[in-house]
């Protein structure tokens, strides 16, 4: 069978930093509570029009060009995202459209923090089937728009960004890299321990005023049980991926964790003794900006040079659904 290789990768980053100072302005909050739970230090914040879309296209643009492809040479889109520019339909078609690569098809994928990797496992049975042999995979997320910015809603509203970030993967000239395998899981159970509740179809309405009153169209995060499961859940997906390969996790060269909470990946690296170097992290730049995490740490990775060919590489994320999810990949 085909293997798929991510050949290349690509970011957009609003302008706009914000910083944990610039938070205190705005809500019972200092920057020592949130670098020293978080590790976050300053996050971006998209403009007006500058939506998950329009985001996305500009870091697929990137990516495609980091492949030496053309727009031309892809031939599907896979969208990861919480905070699609609407309700419906989703960001892909955007993007399609942005591009101008008409009438390839574009598909959604709505699994939070783990988006990224669920949407890298659909284009790796694409490839390796030979459905299609370049599939832009794009992660964007504009959470500036969806939070609230006061002491009510300071829990979940210190801790993400916005940003895009994006990978062209393909078929591998190479057998031995590339994507080696995905794990995926849920545990629906847990759903409303992070997430939003309106407005949703099944209430009716969806919507009203006593309900914005009382800020259930705002994300609720249960933050203590979210966190319990992350570093139980994000160590077990590591290792799954390690043993299905036949590899220790000494093999590791690179661990590319989500970025929800800087204390989760550092307990989670300690656990399994990877030393903190071979562990990336942007969350300090850039908070957590869910499914454009995984993408953007790989830019960042490839700059500093952790990140090139041949590196054996293990991404994993956990976030609300639960799902939780990783890859291992030859670089
Ligand atoms: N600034 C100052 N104080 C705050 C803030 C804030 N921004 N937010 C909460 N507090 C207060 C609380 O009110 C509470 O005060 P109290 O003790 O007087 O009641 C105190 O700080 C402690 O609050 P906790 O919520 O208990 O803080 P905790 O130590 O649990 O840290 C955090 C919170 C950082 C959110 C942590 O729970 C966490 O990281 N959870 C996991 C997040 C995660 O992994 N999310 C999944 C990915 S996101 C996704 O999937 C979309």
């Amino acid at each position: 069978m085909k293997k798929s290789r991510i050949l290349g990768v690509g970011r957009y980053l609003p302008e706009k930093i914000v910083t944990n100072f610039d938070l205190e302005k705005m809500m019972d909050t200092t920057d020592e509570w949130i670098r020293q739970r978080t590790g976050i230090e300053q996050r971006r914040f998209a403009a007006e029009g500058e939506g998950a879309a329009l985001m996305g296209a500009r870091a697929g643009e990137e990516a495609i060009k980091n492949a030496g492809l053309k727009k031309e040479d892809i031939d599907f889109i896979i969208f990861a995202t919480l905070s699609p520019d609407y309700n419906f339909p989703g960001s892909g078609v955007f993007v399609q459209d942005l591009l101008g690569i008409e009438p390839i098809g574009a598909l959604d994928v709505r699994n939070q923090c783990t988006g990224f990797i669920y949407s890298l496992s659909i284009a790796d049975q694409f490839i390796k089937t030979g459905m299609y042999k370049h599939i832009l995979v794009i992660g964007s997320e504009v959470h500036s728009t969806g939070n609230e910015f006061t002491t009510r809603g300071r829990d979940v509203a210190v801790l993400f960004g916005d940003g895009a970030g994006a990978v062209v993967v393909g078929e591998s000239e190479d057998e031995k890299r590339g994507i080696l395998s995905t794990h995926l899981h849920s545990q629906g159970k847990y759903a409303k321990e992070l997430w939003v509740e309106a407005p949703a179809s099944i209430l009716h309405p969806r919507l009203t005023q006593e309900m914005m009153d009382q800020g259930r169209h705002y994300p609720k995060m249960n933050g203590k049980n979210v966190y319990k499961h992350a570093v139980t859940r994000m160590p077990e997906v590591i290792m799954e991926a390690v043993n299905a390969n036949g590899y220790k996790i000494s093999d590791i060269d690179l661990l590319v964790p989500h970025q929800a909470n800087m204390r989760i990946n550092e307990y989670v690296a300690g656990t399994l003794g990877i030393a903190p170097e071979k562990v990336v992290h942007n969350i300090q730049k850039y908070g957590n900006t869910t499914a454009a995490t995984i993408p953007l740490c790989f830019y960042d990775a490839i700059e500093d040079g952790r990140l090139k060919p041949g590196t054996l590489v293990c991404v994993a994320a956990f976030g609300a659904g639960f799902t939780w999810a990783s890859a291992l990949l030859r670089w």
